[in-house]
């Protein structure tokens, strides 16, 4: 298991202690897609390049943290294939792998202890995804697939 972790200036102290948890307590492995300090940079390009890393398969999971989690899950999103959910709750960390099977979690580091983030993400990797008509649900849910499956209804 791999995970992909990136964030910009505002959530990087959040994404080094989820780093942290993820190596020594959970053992697993991570592959941190920077940024590497709090200097002001552009969130969009590390929420795509965690998303496709996680897409493409380098990673199994991906985790993405800005100021407020909003910006980089936006972005993470415009990838196709992820499905990066914004948490703020147990009840929200486990209802985005039941339901959504989320491939990826988004993080505010002003609005989320480290606390916090790391009980959601524990909550997440450790809930299974319940497929059935949630596999379907996710299965509709990319539009071009969507405009293809209804052609010419699509604006009815
Ligand atoms: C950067 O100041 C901030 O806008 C960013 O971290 C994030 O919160 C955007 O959604």
């Amino acid at each position: 298991m791999k995970i992909a972790l990136a964030s910009d200036h505002g959530g990087f102290e959040l994404k080094e202690a989820l780093k942290k948890h993820l190596v020594e307590d959970r053992k697993i492995e991570v592959l941190d897609l920077g940024t590497y300090s709090t200097e002001s940079v552009d969130y969009p390009p590390y929420g795509h390049s965690c998303a496709r890393a996680v897409v493409s398969g380098r990673a199994d999971l991906g985790i993405v943290c800005c100021g407020t989690g909003i910006g980089i899950s936006i972005s993470a999103n415009k990838i196709k294939g992820a499905r990066c959910a914004l948490v703020h709750s147990d009840f929200m960390a486990e209802m985005t792998k039941r339901h959504n099977d989320a491939n990826m979690l988004a993080f505010g580091g002003r609005t989320t202890t480290p606390e916090e983030a790391i009980r959601w993400t524990d909550i997440w990797l450790d809930t299974p995804f319940d497929g059935g008509r949630h596999q379907r649900r996710i299965d509709l849910i990319e539009p071009e697939e969507i405009i293809e499956a209804v052609g010419e209804h699509w604006d009815k």
